[in-house]
């Protein structure tokens, strides 16, 4: 008997309609292999569902904000009915870019330099610090979102404009802008599943160039890198997810510059749509869409 999986998709967060799709997707394929599937939105009647439904998993297609910080892995556990990719610790220790960053930091995984703005200091002093610490270009980005959404690159003359129109979040991140190459590392378990890089058109791999096919952001697989950078690449995207303690498959993003990998941050639950990077670096591994999603679905099960 194929399995019953109850997928969790959409949510609150700014990247809805990326979960949407990813859930739809791992629902298609699921379907197409004979698993019962039910497509689910969590809200308070979450629990009323589970007991309805009896799944045997929940593949958590959830992103950003409730799905993938820690939240709704917290309600989970308390089913007691596997569910997919990370915990609560690690989902919410890489969800927060600030707390994961100081963790790399701490294990000699390089990351570009950084402060943090909470709203309290004047612009004025602000870009003076900036100056002194990091140097214009700078990102600016939320702690804890993704899909890059409110990701900007910033000069000194469009910081002021950039930080006004962030203001609702609380505290925010700036980063020393790393030129150069843009390449993501799958992980699945203990495994090095692979890399790919990216070239958009687009002034950065934004929100359009991730989703929208018309910006037409080039992906390159096999990563023109020599067989020793690209198992160094590998061997801190492997790092960084032990050291978070992450489960499952994982997507670390890194900038390459002057030969020096910058990894930006990992995500505990990358998208599985159909311009997602994960799907395509286990297809060029020989892993089929169907084959990773059981591969995840098998994964739950094991201890976290
Ligand atoms: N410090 C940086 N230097 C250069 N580009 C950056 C930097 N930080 C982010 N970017 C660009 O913004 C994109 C999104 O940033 P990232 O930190 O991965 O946040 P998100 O969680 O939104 O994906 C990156 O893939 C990269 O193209
Ligand atoms: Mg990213």
């Amino acid at each position: 008997m194929k399995k019953k999986i109850l997928i969790l998709s959409g949510g609150i967060s700014k990247e809805r309609l990326i979960s949407l799709d990813t859930g739809l997707q791992v629902s298609k394929e699921l379907k197409k292999n004979g698993y019962k599937v039910k497509i689910y939105e969590p809200n308070n009647n979450l629990a009323k569902n589970i007991n309805q439904f009896r799944p045997n998993i929940i593949f958590n297609a959830l992103h950003g904000q409730f799905g993938e910080d820690g939240y709704i892995q917290t309600i989970l556990e308390s089913f007691k009915i596997p569910y997919t990719h990370s915990g609560p610790i690690a989902s919410s220790i890489a969800m927060d870019k600030e707390v994961s960053k100081k963790i790399f930091i701490k294990k000699n995984i390089h990351t570009p330099k950084f402060i943090t703005n909470s709203f309290n200091k004047k612009t004025t002093d602000l870009i003076k610090l900036i100056d002194k610490k990091l140097k214009f270009p700078v990102v600016v980005k939320p702690i804890n979102e993704g899909s890059s959404v409110n990701v900007h690159i910033c000069t000194k003359k469009n910081i002021t404009k950039i930080l006004k129109s962030m203001k609702s979040y609380k505290k925010v991140m700036i980063e020393k802008f790393i030129g150069g190459r843009e390449i993501q590392v799958a992980i699945m378990g203990k495994k090095k599943l692979g890399a790919i890089e990216l070239k958009p058109k687009r002034k950065f791999y934004d929100y359009q160039a991730k989703y929208n096919t018309n910006a037409k952001t080039k992906h390159i697989i096999p990563v023109e890198l020599s067989k020793d950078k690209l198992n160094q690449i590998m061997d801190i995207a492997l790092k960084a997810h032990a050291v978070i303690g992450c489960k499952g498959v994982t997507r670390s993003d890194f900038k390459f510059y002057k030969n020096k990998f910058y990894l930006l941050e990992i995500n505990t639950q990358p998208g599985m749509t159909k311009l997602s990077l994960v799907p395509e670096i286990a297809a060029y591994k020989g892993i089929s869409f169907i084959k990773l999603i059981e591969w995840i679905l098998k994964d739950a099960s094991t201890k976290r």
